[in-house]
């Protein structure tokens, strides 16, 4: 679904405009991609992160993993929504939906243009069907 800014919360448009700003502390100079993420907790508080690239490539971190480890070192580990602005506003990686899931499926992935602004609007179990996840080990 794609929203214009106007059909976002008040405290969406202000988690979007967080993740375009933490996106230029991006360390992509392999890439070139740069992302932020800011992810907000069911307690208000927002944590963000940006992807920090490596020479050893392999070793790259995601943004919304950066944002995530931050928050759970914070003592959080409820979330409601993360946005995630790129180039293209692109979904999150395959790793990052398995990474984010660990914590719930219910979260809102706002994916964000960083150029035009466009957001279009997720839930991560739409984004990650059939998840391997925590009750699967109990079967
Ligand atoms: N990247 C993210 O930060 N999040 C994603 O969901 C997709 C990919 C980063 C990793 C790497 O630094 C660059 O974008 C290109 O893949």
């Amino acid at each position: 679904m794609t929203n214009n800014p106007a059909s976002l919360t008040t405290q969406q448009a202000d988690l979007v405009r967080m993740a375009i700003d933490i996106r230029r502390s991006a360390y992509a100079p392999y890439s070139n991609f740069l992302v932020g993420a800011a992810l907000l907790a069911d307690d208000g508080r927002v944590f963000v992160g940006c992807n920090v690239e490596n020479a050893s490539y392999s070793l790259c971190v995601c943004a919304e993993r950066v944002a995530g480890g931050t928050a759970v070192a914070n003592g959080s580990r409820k979330w409601t929504t993360v946005a995630v602005a790129s180039r293209g506003g692109v979904t999150p990686c395959g790793a990052c939906r398995q990474w984010l899931g660990e914590f719930g499926d219910d979260l809102v992935v706002l994916c964000v243009d960083a150029e035009t602004k466009a957001v279009t609007n997720h839930l991560l179990r739409d984004l990650l069907p059939h998840a391997f996840n925590k009750s699967s080990l109990a079967t």
